[in-house]
């Protein structure tokens, strides 16, 4: 894509003047502009987003509305940036179908509409698919793509996430002892000790009844089943690296009893390493910025993509995940780190989420409480409320409001067809 910004181009989260300096470098093509009404519309300027500073992206829609397919129409655009700017950041997606491996093929089943939007079928090269070390197995067995597995270090858990995930309060005997088994494998390992080192603690501290002590070891096993805990732990630097996209396939821990906390924990470790190693190297890049006339760094930007982001922000429970990605949410724009977020329930989304965002980007909602949520959003620029707009938009896939801070303005478009195979199609009872 060309850095020049055609004249009827328009660059949704980018502010005038940034426009004005860089013009469409740092963007990625989402959308066109609809500019007539009907279910068939006719489509006019280019719609590039921003993707080269830190936003808080929204994208609502009801099941099956596009929003996955959203997402990647943004995953290529990464990958389509020009080296020197793609090098600047690392992308991390949450997958939580495993549908995003399919990306790695170019999509054959579009190939008129792609061309009719000057684009062509192609796969990307820069896409890594990580699996939890402990269902790499699994994977290969059943031949299904996979770059690498990757393994959250034992030692980065803090007493509360302990607690969180193993369902624990205060009052519970079973924490007690877990804070002193921890102690005391940090005494003994220093920071590397995996689980088993920490049960082989257990029968090393007298003053615990038997029981107590069996609990523990009973939750310990259940978390050693999840194979995604170890001495080391993957380095998030060694996974951020420049360019690259990171699919974090968290898939195989579906809803079942006693599992849903592991994608919270993954999504929280991961955040919070990569929010601190940021933080750092965002010094870094100020410092040689003074002394060398140039920002340099060890650890690009990133971007966290969630797919039904509502299971790891949620509203009305507690999240081992939400107070991480409120941090980014709040402060990320500082160290570089974005969010997008996709949800079919806004409603069920914290609300500092939807307040906080800078581009919303939403499909057709037609419930009210969703509808309700997002309302909040309604900035002065807007003449009429949300439900109105909704209730005007084409009801085939793919058209989306666009909601811009930068600009102030609303945009109806139709979101581009993705030039990779999207694997994340409805599923349907017939062959072919
Ligand atoms: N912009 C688009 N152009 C063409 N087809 C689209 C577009 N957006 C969505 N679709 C079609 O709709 C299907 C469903 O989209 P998608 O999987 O993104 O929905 P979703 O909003 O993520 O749904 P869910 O809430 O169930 O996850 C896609 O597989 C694709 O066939
Ligand atoms: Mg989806």
């Amino acid at each position: 894509m060309s850095f020049e910004l055609a004249s009827d181009d328009i660059i949704v989260g980018r502010p005038e003047k940034d426009i004005t300096k860089y013009g469409a470098k740092g963007t990625g093509f989402l959308a066109k502009v609809v500019m007539s009404s009907g279910e068939s519309p006719v489509l006019g300027r280019k719609v590039l987003v921003d993707l080269a500073a830190p936003h808080v992206v929204l994208i609502c829609g009801k099941r099956g509305g596009g929003k996955s397919y959203t997402m990647s129409v943004f995953m290529e655009g990464f990958t389509k940036l020009p080296v020197d700017v793609r090098n600047r950041m690392s992308i991390f997606v949450i997958d939580t179908v495993g549908i995003f491996w399919s990306m790695k093929l170019a999509n054959k089943e579009e190939e008129s509409s792609i061309r009719e939007w000057g684009l062509e079928p192609e796969g990307m090269e820069n896409l890594r698919v990580m699996v939890p070390e402990g269902k790499l197995e699994f994977y290969q067995k059943n031949k299904m793509p996979v770059d690498g597995a990757f393994t959250i270090k034992t030692a980065d858990l803090d007493p509360m996430e302990w607690f969180s995930m193993f369902k624990l309060g205060w009052n519970d005997k079973e924490s007690a002892l877990l804070l002193d088994v921890v102690e005391k494998a940090k005494d003994t390992f220093g920071t590397y000790y995996g689980i088993k080192e920490l049960k082989s603690t257990i029968d090393l501290l007298p003053d615990y009844d038997k029981d107590t002590k069996i609990s523990l070891k009973n939750r310990f096993d259940v978390a050693e089943s999840w194979g995604i805990f170890s001495k080391n732990g993957t380095s998030v630097r060694e996974m951020a690296k420049p360019g690259t996209i990171n699919i974090i396939d968290v898939s195989t821990y579906g809803q079942v009893l006693g599992m849903e906390n592991i994608r919270e924990i993954i999504v929280a470790l991961i955040g919070k390493r990569l929010y601190e190693e940021r933080m750092l190297e965002r010094k870094k890049e100020e410092i040689t910025l003074i002394s060398e006339g140039e920002k340099k760094n060890d650890l690009p930007m990133i971007w966290m993509l969630i797919d039904e982001a509502h299971m790891f922000m949620p509203k009305d429970r507690p999240s081992m995940a939400l107070d991480v990605l409120l941090e980014w949410v709040r402060v990320g724009r500082q160290p570089g780190l974005s969010l997008l977020l996709a949800t079919q329930r806004p409603e069920k989304l914290h609300p500092d989420a939807i307040s906080q965002c800078d581009l919303f980007i939403s499909m057709r909602m037609t419930a009210k409480p969703d509808i309700d949520a997002v309302a909040a959003l309604r900035p002065s620029y807007l003449y009429e409320d949300m439900d109105k707009y909704f209730g005007r938009m084409p009801r085939a896939k793919g058209y989306a409001l666009i909601l811009d801070d930068n600009s102030e303005k609303l945009w109806l478009v139709k979101i581009r067809p993705r030039t990779t195979w999207d694997a994340g199609k409805t599923a349907s009872a017939f062959k072919k």
